[in-house]
């Protein structure tokens, strides 16, 4: 087995050279801690994510989801097996925004920017571009505390996109707002995702959400954590959470989630 990652940290962007995927691991495992002292927390993952496509990655707490993204994001190393992303170092968003507090919306934005390598006299145009796409147009000169949870979320959405990669990494990036700002926040990511034929790899623990948002949903078992299962939705967008196909949906992933976590619970 290798233990080569080869994302590159120097190509936002760049494309995908070969085509046909936009992040693929082959055989990853990784263990925390001194070989054979520790159980592994992800167990031969295998898991490709096609240029524009939009993955849901689901799995109880603790299951090895940001452990999973966190490797693909370049972060952290496997233990072995392979990673490769060859458009470039992806963009990550997380739940907690990480925002900067004493710098505006906009110049949040123009710090990304400015690690893209974008020139300084562009970056205000930019950021603003980056602001109207996430339907903020007009926050230029907000401060992260004049924002509410759902505001902050776009923002640090668009500081994502400045990074002009084609590979987008969500951490369950909606799990801290309420249930009607989160289905506004399905709506954006999903018209944007189709507007700018991003890769999107989506990590959550909520079912409804994997369904409503992905075009295939990966349930990842538990401890360790394998694929268990996969699904390709074929419901058209935009949905909405509530609709049957997705309630319909819902309920059987939600009944092989449940199984993985008894499975895990009596062992
Ligand atoms: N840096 C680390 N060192 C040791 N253990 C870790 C580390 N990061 C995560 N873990 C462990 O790996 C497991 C998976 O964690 P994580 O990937 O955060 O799960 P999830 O995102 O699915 O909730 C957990 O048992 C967690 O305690
Ligand atoms: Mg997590």
């Amino acid at each position: 087995m290798t233990t080569a990652l080869t994302t590159s940290p120097d190509a936002p962007g760049a494309g995908h050279p070969d085509g046909d995927f936009a992040v693929r691991l082959s055989h990853v495992h990784k263990t925390f801690g001194r070989p054979g002292t520790a159980a592994p927390v992800l167990d031969d993952i295998n898991l490709t994510v096609a240029p524009g496509e939009f993955v849901t990655l689901l799995g109880a707490s603790g299951c090895g989801k940001s452990t999973l993204l966190n490797l693909v994001a370049g972060l952290d190393r496997p233990t072995s097996g392979t990673i490769d992303v060859p458009g470039g170092r992806p963009a990550l968003m997380f739940q907690d925004h990480a925002l900067f507090p004493w710098l505006t919306a906009g110049k949040n934005i123009e710090l990304a920017l400015r690690l893209a390598g974008v020139a300084k006299a562009d970056r205000q145009t930019e950021a603003e571009r980056l602001l109207d796409l996430v339907r903020l147009g007009g926050s230029y000169k907000k401060r992260v505390h004049e924002l509410s949870g759902g505001m902050r979320q776009r923002v640090a959405l668009a500081r994502s996109l400045a990074q002009g990669s084609q590979v987008l990494l969500m951490d369950e990036p909606f799990a801290a707002l309420d249930a009607i700002t989160r289905d506004v926040l399905h709506n954006e990511i999903t018209r944007i995702w189709a507007e700018k034929q991003l890769a999107v790899l989506f990590v959550t623990h909520n079912v409804r959400e994997a369904v409503r948002l992905a075009q295939r949903v990966v349930l990842l078992s538990s401890r360790p954590g394998r694929i268990a299962r996969e699904w390709r939705i074929d419901l058209p967008q935009p949905r909405r959470i509530e609709s049957a196909g997705v309630a319909d949906l819902s309920i059987e992933i939600t009944e092989e989630l449940r199984g993985e976590i008894r499975r895990h619970v009596q062992h």
